[in-house]
């Protein structure tokens, strides 16, 4: 399977930088599959500039139902119609900023499936969860509750802690804790979980890429700031393994 290569723009971008993005996207070989996932008002503006470039766009979160009352939400049936194929979930800024459980999660994971996106549910632990021990038994939690039993779609791994400081795990963590999920997915969901893809995620950048992505079960990586910059954001993915 291609490694995933995930830019999570955050709340960044605007409408004058899309065709350039698209551009420099369009042009690169890919040995990965790449997503972008830019705030709402720019997918239609990135789908049409990247249609049938192979390249796929994302949204960064959906509502759990598919219309209503429901101010200042997206739902993931309208995301699908402007032509996002894939929705993150569960993003641990979204869980702390919106107080988001694995129970709100989980519902929205469902509507993203019943509208046919392709959900990429996050997990990871806090600093303090990490420093008591507790890292795996969080993420495994976080999975339980937050991945429905229809779930299929792709898992990314970001220790809370890592993103956007510039810091990440040791090689040997990443490796354990990948390991971690793909066990728990394998118990979860025999059929489909020893193939979901895992992706790494926090302080991903063109200088750490190599190490990163070539660890077991690491199937990609999640990228917020370095994602921003085509080159940067090209240059993690030429890091990635080729299957
Ligand atoms: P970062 O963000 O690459 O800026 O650390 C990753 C993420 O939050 O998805």
């Amino acid at each position: 399977m291609k490694q995933v290569i995930a830019g999570n723009w955050k709340m960044n971008g605007a409408p004058d930088g899309v065709a350039g993005y698209a551009t420099a996207l369009r042009g690169a070989a890919a040995h990965t599959l790449l997503i972008v996932c830019p705030p709402f008002p720019l997918l239609p503006a990135f789908a049409a500039a990247l249609a049938g470039s192979g390249v796929a766009v994302g949204a960064q979160d959906c509502h759990a139902s598919a219309a209503g009352a429901h101010t200042g939400d997206v739902s993931a049936v309208l995301l699908k119609q402007i032509g996002a194929l894939y929705v993150i979930l569960g993003h641990s800024e979204r869980r702390a900023d919106h107080g988001e459980s694995n129970a709100v999660v989980n519902g929205k994971v469902r509507a993203a499936l019943a509208a046919g996106l392709v959900p990429i549910v996050c997990v990871g632990e806090t600093e303090q969860q990490r420093d008591a021990g507790e890292a795996e038994d969080v993420v495994r939690t976080q999975l339980t509750h937050s991945l429905p039993a229809e779930f299929t779609g792709l898992v990314a791994y970001e220790p809370v802690w890592a993103i956007g400081t510039g810091r990440t795990p040791s090689e040997a963590d990443v490796t354990a804790m990948h390991a971690a999920i793909r066990a728990a997915l394998v118990a979860q969901f025999p059929a489909t979980g020893a193939t979901t893809p895992i992706l790494y995620g926090g302080s991903v950048k063109p200088g750490n890429a190599a190490a990163l992505l070539g660890l077991p079960e690491v199937g990609g990586a999640l990228v917020g700031g370095a994602s921003l910059n085509a080159a940067d954001f090209l240059a993690i993915a030429a890091n990635a393994p080729s299957v």
